[in-house]
């Protein structure tokens, strides 16, 4: 039987209820299959850090690396671990070292759901950079703690960086309704946002079949709020992509929803698949946490390992829970129900 080496890595907070949760999940909709899922629990977190000194040991990367894929619930604890230790010790690194360049987050309402703008349907696929730019970690302070003090932080885009992520972007609207959305700040940042308009402008002659256009981060943002449903692929920087796809989370119904993959399209490193929610420490031991972005976040693992059948019957399960409107109002069902739910659909 096939089987695939999965690393887990629950975190902090509700990281951990909607891992396990994910994974209870994704073991059965294998089993459906006829495929293994062979995982590792690893406990790197904030706890982690407070017994160790580190948010993951220094061969954590290495580790990880003999993987297929990666299923992370969130890093964070701020009372404890100030988040810049945090992400920097776990998250941000794993995202750096495998070069997961494509952050993809879907942004589309589950049936029972109605979302904020009750604005009927739309179906979003939020494309961020996800390796460079904002947060390329370029910069410095001097004169630290005096009248004089400065501090830079460079963003970084380079010819490699912008045109793979464009060019995953115009490969999935090919796959999907044609259509792409290149967001920038051209009109102020006359550098790098020009030159990923130049890119852009320059790929779209290779996808002659795609419909592309650009808009500023600004209008970007009224656009997802006012006309979601005019948007398909939309690609962004990594800041510019982190915001959007906050913003996503919310019309979609709130951050329970909001799933992503962090994406290595050339596989010969592990894939990292997670919630875009966080930790949520307000409701981290009420047992209320919404499993659906974990679970969503297995079936894009899934779908990435290539069992597009296993992450259809995930997502299948997924629909039917919430058309019952099971999971789609905050703290209404338990993490568990939810996922009983899910669970009881896959059959
Ligand atoms: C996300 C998160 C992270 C990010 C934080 C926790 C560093 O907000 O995945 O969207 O900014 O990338
Ligand atoms: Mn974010």
């Amino acid at each position: 039987m096939k089987s695939y080496k999965i690393a887990l890595i629950p975190g902090d907070g509700i990281g951990t209820a909607v891992t396990e949760a994910a994974w209870e999940v994704l073991a059965r909709a294998a089993r459906g299959a006829g495929f293994g899922l062979d995982g590792t629990s690893f406990p790197w977190s904030c706890d982690f850090y407070e017994k160790t000194g580190a948010m993951m040991p220094a061969d954590g990367i290495e580790t990880l690396r003999g993987f297929d894929a990666i299923l992370l619930g969130a890093v964070g604890w701020p009372k404890r671990v100030p988040d810049s230790v945090s992400l920097h010790g776990l998250l941000l690194p794993i995202r750096k070292a495998f070069v997961p360049y494509a952050n993809i987050r879907p942004h589309r309402l589950l049936p029972g759901v109605e979302g904020p703008l009750r604005a009927g349907s739309f179906d979003i696929l939020c494309i961020r950079e996800n390796t460079e730019g904002e947060y390329a970690g370029a910069g410095g302070r001097v004169h630290n703690g005096t009248a004089d003090e400065v501090a830079v932080e460079t963003s970084i885009f380079t010819r490699k960086g912008v045109e793979r992520i464009l060019r995953f972007g115009f490969e999935q609207a090919r796959k999907r309704r044609g259509k792409l959305a290149s967001v920038t700040k051209s009109n102020a940042q006359k550098y790098s946002m020009v030159f990923w308009d130049e890119i852009t402008a320059r790929l779209a002659a290779d996808y002659p079949d795609i419909e592309v256009a650009n808009y500023h981060i600004d209008a970007m943002a009224a656009r997802m709020v006012m006309a979601p449903e005019s948007l398909d692929v939309v690609v962004a920087s990594n800041l510019f992509g982190d915001i959007l796809t906050d913003l996503g989370a919310a019309i979609q119904g709130g951050l329970g929803f909001a799933a992503s993959a962090n994406i290595n399209p050339e596989r010969n490193v592990p894939s990292m698949f997670e919630p875009v929610h966080g930790s949520a420490p307000d409701i981290a031991h009420l047992g209320i946490a919404n499993p659906i972005a974990a679970i969503w976040s297995g079936a894009m693992m899934l779908e990435h390992l290539g069992e597009a059948g296993a992450a259809k019957a995930v997502m299948t399960a997924i629909e039917a829970a919430t058309a019952r409107r099971i999971g789609t109002e905050p703290g209404r069902h338990k993490t568990q129900d939810i996922t009983a739910a899910v669970l009881s659909a896959l059959g």
